[in-house]
């Protein structure tokens, strides 16, 4: 056990025993159910665009406006009109937004930090992001930063000042939850290689063992509660539907791509295997599986009765059957007479669209699946997100 290790354990003794009745040590023995919540500190996010809170904008640019128009009234770092998954699950918990690890403007990381970036994959991909546009920071490269973060933040927080209040302290991050929700675009990647179904399939192992591996490295490094998101139906995007028009012919009876969504599917399958396997692995883990894919799913077939529209229309966009098109993509500009203007505009009432921008969810849809996924309803183990600490008996 490493140093570091050690004193959280004195330290979270003390917290359990002088501060508060109610807060718990994460992986007190096997319990199968329990009335304590587990108090997480904080969040430390690894992921893609789905949860990213300005990684990508803040080292590649950011996210044009409409961008964040609904709750941050300006671009937030988000590919979505307001807010996140991830940002749902931080308020839900009590805790703030997660400030991007990249972002060196105005970050508080006392209560987690965020080292999802928009096109990241699990995979290091071996093409650049302008040739292919999938981000360099797969997610061996956030584990990389994590672990620098976590080591830095020891140290920074001993000179005190401000950094004791923008730093999490050394025992969050063996209490902290771990999220996660990564995937989509290693699928994406081998088809944009004109790569088949089976070929997709066939690699689909190898992104898993790389997955696993990091979830093993954080676990080596203490953390102790993970959340892992599943991936969702990829066949119901815009994007999938407009960008691959020969493979994604085989529509089903909600206008979804099946052969895309059986794809998402095998892959969910392999995860929730992958995840038992590191439960073995990891006796004192506690890993929760999330079936973000049923969620989503249910929402786009079931939109009209939920109060939503077009579920298959992109939000912001521009033209064509989806209202997506590559080329202009959301808040996409051209200069006319030498003015700029926008041309992938946001659609009027983004409150009752799922779609934001062909690929991604409108922070309606984003609000709705947090509520489903709350209660422990689509999880594996079934209990509540403030209970994901606890380690179950399989
Ligand atoms: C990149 O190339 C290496 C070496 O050929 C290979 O092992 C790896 O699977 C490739 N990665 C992807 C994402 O294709
Ligand atoms: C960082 O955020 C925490 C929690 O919201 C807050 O208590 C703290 O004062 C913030 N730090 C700074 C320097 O603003
Ligand atoms: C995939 O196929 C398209 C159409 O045949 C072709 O234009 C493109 O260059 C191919 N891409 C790769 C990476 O092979
Ligand atoms: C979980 O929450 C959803 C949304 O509020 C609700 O429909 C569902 O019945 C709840 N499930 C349980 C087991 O409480």
């Amino acid at each position: 056990m490493e140093p570091c290790y050690l004193k959280y354990i004195t330290l979270s003794l003390n917290l359990a025993l002088s501060i508060s009745a109610v807060t718990s040590l994460p992986n007190s023995p096997k319990t199968k159910t329990s009335l304590k919540t587990c108090n997480f500190p904080a969040i430390f996010n690894f992921g893609d665009s789905n949860s990213d809170t300005g990684g990508l904008s803040a080292a590649f640019g950011q996210a044009p406006y409409p961008n964040g128009e609904t709750f941050f009234h300006s671009p937030a770092g988000r590919f979505s009109d307001g807010r996140l998954i991830i940002d749902f699950i931080a308020q839900g918990l009590g805790l703030p937004y997660l400030s991007p690890y990249l972002d060196s403007v105005g970050s508080n990381f006392s209560h987690g930090a965020n080292f999802a970036t928009a096109g990241s994959t699990v995979r290091p991909q071996n093409t650049t992001m302008s040739q292919s546009g999938y981000s360099p920071i797969s997610i061996d490269v956030q584990f990389v930063q994590y672990s620098d973060f976590r080591r830095r933040s020891s140290v920074f927080r001993k000179r005190g000042g401000v950094y004791e209040k923008l730093l999490p302290m050394d025992y969050y991050f063996a209490k902290a939850l771990y999220t996660f929700d990564i995937g989509q675009n290693d699928l994406t990647s081998g088809f944009k290689q004109n790569m088949t179904f089976d070929q997709v399939k066939a690699y689909i192992p190898d992104v898993l063992r790389q997955f696993s591996n990091v979830i093993k490295n954080v676990y080596a490094q203490g953390g102790r509660s993970f959340w892992v998101h599943n991936t969702g139906p990829l066949g119901c995007l815009p994007y999938t539907l407009d960008r691959f028009p020969i493979m994604a012919a085989r529509i089903d009876n909600h206008g979804c791509a099946t052969p895309f969504n059986d794809v998402a599917r095998f892959f969910n399958s392999r995860l929730k295997e992958a995840v038992v396997r590191l439960r073995k692995d990891l006796p004192l883990a506690a890993i929760t599986y999330v079936d973000i894919y049923s969620v989503k799913h249910s929402l786009i077939t079931q939109a009209k009765k939920l109060g939503f529209e077009n579920p298959l229309l992109a939000c912001c966009g521009h033209g064509g059957k989806y209202n997506y098109d590559k080329n202009r993509k959301c808040g996409s500009k051209v200069t006319v007479n030498g003015k700029e203007i926008v041309v992938a505009k946001s659609c009027k009432v983004p409150s009752v669209r799922i779609n934001w921008d062909g690929v991604h969810y409108t922070e309606a849809a984003n609000n709705w699946v947090y509520d489903q996924i709350i209660n422990g309803s689509y999880s594996d183990p079934p209990i509540p997100m403030k209970m994901a600490c606890r380690v179950m008996d399989h």
